[in-house]
C-alpha cells in the first residue's frame, strides 16, 4: 500500500514528505478553502505542492467544472501546472466523458466521489488512472464504507483496464475519506493500492503505546549504563 496525504496544507506536506514514506498528495476544493486558499493563488499553490513532493509523486488537483467541455478545458490547464499533476474529477456522466477525453490526450485522472462498484467500473473503462472510493462519508450516514471499498477493490481486480488508461498503466484504487488508522489497516488487508490520509491520521499511524513504553525503558536503562 502507498500513502498519499489528503491536504492542501504546505507545512503538513513538507513534514510528511520529510518522513520518507509519502507517495503523493490529494487535494479538493474544501481542503483548499480550509487553508484560506484564494482562487488567484490556486495554480501556484498546486505547483508548490508538486515541487515539495517531487516529480515521482502524483498530486491530485480537482476541477470544479460541471460540463464535459469545461472539465476538459480545466483539466488541460491543471495538467500544465506540473508533470505530476493528476486531474481530479467527480464520478458523474460529464466527468466520465471528460475523463475519456483527457486520458486520450495523455492526462491522468483521479475519479473522486466514488461510492459504488458500478461507478468504479465505469471510471476505469473511461480511462481513470486512479479511483477514489470514500469511506468516512458512508460511515457518517451509518453505512459501511469499508465494505464498499472491499467490493470495489475486488471488482476492479477482476478485469484488465490497461487498454483504457494513459500508457497502459494499471488502475489504482485510492481509499479516501479516511478517518482512522484502523481504516488504513482494513484497506491494506483488502488490497487497496493507496490510502490518502489526513495528517492527523498519518501521525496516529506511526504511534503505538508499547513503542512509547519500550522507548522510555530503553532510555532509562541506557542512563543506568552511562552512570555505571
Ligand atoms: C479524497 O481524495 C478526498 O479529498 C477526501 O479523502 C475526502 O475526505 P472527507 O470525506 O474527510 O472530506
Amino acid at each position: 500500500m502507498k500513502f498519499f496525504l489528503d491536504t492542501a496544507d504546505l507545512a503538513e506536506i513538507e513534514e510528511a514528505a520529510s518522513w520518507g514514506a509519502l507517495a503523493g498528495v490529494t487535494t479538493n476544493p474544501s481542503l483548499y478553502a480550509k487553508i484560506g486558499g484564494k482562487l488567484a493563488d490556486f495554480n501556484n499553490h498546486m505547483k508548490r505542492i508538486c515541487e515539495i513532493v517531487g516529480p515521482d509523486c502524483p498530486v491530485s488537483a480537482e476541477s470544479v467544472a460541471i460540463t464535459r467541455d469545461e472539465i476538459v478545458r480545466d483539466g488541460l490547464q491543471l495538467a500544465e501546472i506540473a508533470p505530476n499533476i493528476v486531474v481530479k474529477i467527480p464520478t458523474m456522466v460529464e466527468g466520465l466523458a471528460a475523463t475519456r477525453a483527457l486520458a486520450d490526450q495523455g492526462v491522468r485522472v483521479n475519479m473522486t466521489l466514488c461510492f459504488s462498484v458500478p461507478q468504479a467500473l465505469l471510471a476505469a473503462r473511461a480511462g481513470a488512472r486512479y479511483i477514489s472510493p470514500f469511506i468516512g462519508r458512508f460511515d457518517d450516514i451509518s453505512q459501511d464504507g469499508l465494505a464498499e471499498v472491499e467490493n470495489i477493490v475486488a471488482a476492479i481486480g477482476n478485469y484488465d483496464f490497461t487498454a483504457n488508461t494513459v500508457n497502459g498503466e494499471q488502475v489504482e484504487i485510492i481509499a479516501a475519506s479516511i478517518r482512522s488508522a484502523n481504516h488504513v489497516t482494513q484497506c491494506a488487508l483488502m488490497g487497496a493500492h493507496i490510502a490518502t490520509v489526513p495528517f492527523g491520521v498519518l501521525k496516529k499511524m506511526v504511534q503505538h503505546p508499547l513503542t512509547d513504553k519500550g522507548l522510555d525503558s530503553f532510555m532509562k536503562d541506557w542512563e543506568k549504563v552511562q552512570n555505571a
